[in-house]
């Protein structure tokens, strides 16, 4: 395995609040990692780091090699795609701004809008299913149709990773699918994958790598059928469960035996 991004013992905190401490992580190039854990464990906080949104008090995350803090923003901005846990976005703003937003790392001071640009939003529209939004305003959409937009903003960008807190917590059934298998082909293209998922059956389904965290610390890492049994829901989430073959793809599945005790 290579990994071009990495974090080495990080320390992340935000005031007086440790989040994570020596923290390390390789990012598989070319692989679809998922990132599981309980609420607060720091799963965003992570992401953050690796995006450098958040500066490690200790430690540092490098892609290539290099400081993330090093590179012009612009030059990160295309190579890493981040689409936050609750992205913002400016008021009266359409869809197809918002996805052309995805563009400007790619444009100069003085470049027009180019072919490329308008075929990237174009494809990207087309990928999170959104072209019949284009003309409307963000902010009247509902929260599935606007993560999806939101998705499109991070496609449009194309960089070589998409790192994505919680790509499908709005999503009805059918679109997380959607989603997750358009992420696996961007994937077999070459792009590098790393996602938190709330879902742990999906999580093992499409990911190749699974990052599992508690109260900061990485506790267990793998491909999901080496590392998934019922001790680790224990040791992660606190869940009495047990596993299955996934019926479908013989992915680990695993079914709670809590019933609400
Ligand atoms: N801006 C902030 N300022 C202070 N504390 C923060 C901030 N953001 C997060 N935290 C704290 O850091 C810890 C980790 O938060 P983080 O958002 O990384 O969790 P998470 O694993 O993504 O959880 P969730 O599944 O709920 O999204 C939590 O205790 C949280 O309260
Ligand atoms: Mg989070």
């Amino acid at each position: 395995m290579t990994a071009r991004l990495t974090a080495r013992d990080i320390t992340l905190r935000y005031g007086d609040r440790v989040v994570s401490t020596r923290l390390n992580l390789d990012v598989p190039d070319g692989a679809f990692t998922a990132v599981v854990g309980p609420n607060a464990c720091g799963k965003s906080t992570l992401l953050r780091a690796l995006v450098r949104l958040l500066r490690p008090e200790a430690g540092h995350v490098e892609l290539d090699g290099r400081e993330v803090g090093a590179y012009a923003p612009k030059t990160l901005a295309r190579q890493l795609g981040f689409l936050p846990q609750d992205p913002l976005a400016p008021d009266d703003i359409k869809v197809w701004q918002l996805v052309s937003r995805g563009r400007f790392p790619h444009q100069s001071l003085l470049a027009l809008w180019s072919p490329d640009d308008e075929e990237a939003v174009t494809e990207a529209m087309a990928a999170a299913g959104v072209e019949d939004l284009a003309d409307r305003p963000v902010q009247e959409l509902s929260g599935g149709q606007r993560q999806r937009v939101w998705i499109a903003m991070v496609l449009a960008q194309r960089t070589s990773y998409l790192l994505l807190d919680e790509p499908t917590s709005f999503l009805d059934i059918t679109h997380q699918y959607q989603l997750l298998g358009l992420l696996a082909r961007l994937r077999d293209e070459g792009r590098t994958v790393i996602a938190v998922l709330h879902d742990i059956n999906q999580a093992c389904r499409f990911a190749d790598h699974l990052v599992a965290m508690r109260d900061g610390s990485v506790i267990a890492e793998g491909v999901p059928g080496d590392i998934v049994d019922a001790a680790l829901m224990k040791d992660v989430f606190d869940l009495p469960s047990v596993i299955v073959p996934d019926p479908v793809t013989g992915t680990p599945m695993v079914v709670p035996t809590l019933q609400g005790e």
